[in-house]
């Protein structure tokens, strides 16, 4: 049996590992939210496709992409100009292709953003 949440039967935060972030209404659609839980700092995105969770650590150099804004699907550091696709990670624009933004499982429940964060 897994211990994976499912939204239609389990509450997220029952599930080890599962952390909630915050209230979907906190972001809006095409944009996101710096969020701090666990001690892990971190981005929760809204695009039209659903709530994405990534590390707000830019990997290019140490910075914390508090307020970069997001472009089709992926968010533009604003010292440097990469850009990463917030579902998977992967740069998209500039910066070096190997590089990865963490990403987290996400999940919605009861209006709110949960993370799998171990
Ligand atoms: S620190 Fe983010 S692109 Fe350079």
């Amino acid at each position: 049996m897994s211990d994976v949440p499912d939204e239609r039967d389990h509450e997220p935060v029952r599930a080890e590992g599962w952390v909630e972030l915050l209230e979907t209404w906190r972001v809006p659609q095409d944009d996101n939210v710096f969020v701090e839980a666990e001690g892990i700092r971190l981005l929760v995105h809204h695009l039209a496709s659903g709530f994405y969770v990534t590390s707000s650590q830019c990997p290019h150099e140490d910075f914390t992409m508090e307020r970069c804004p997001l472009r089709d699907g992926a968010v533009v550091c604003t010292e440097h100009g990469w850009a990463m696709d917030v579902r998977t990670g992967r740069v998209v624009e500039i910066g070096d292709e190997d590089a990865r933004l963490p990403t987290y499982e996400a999940r919605v429940f009861a209006e709110r953003v949960y993370a799998k964060l171990f």
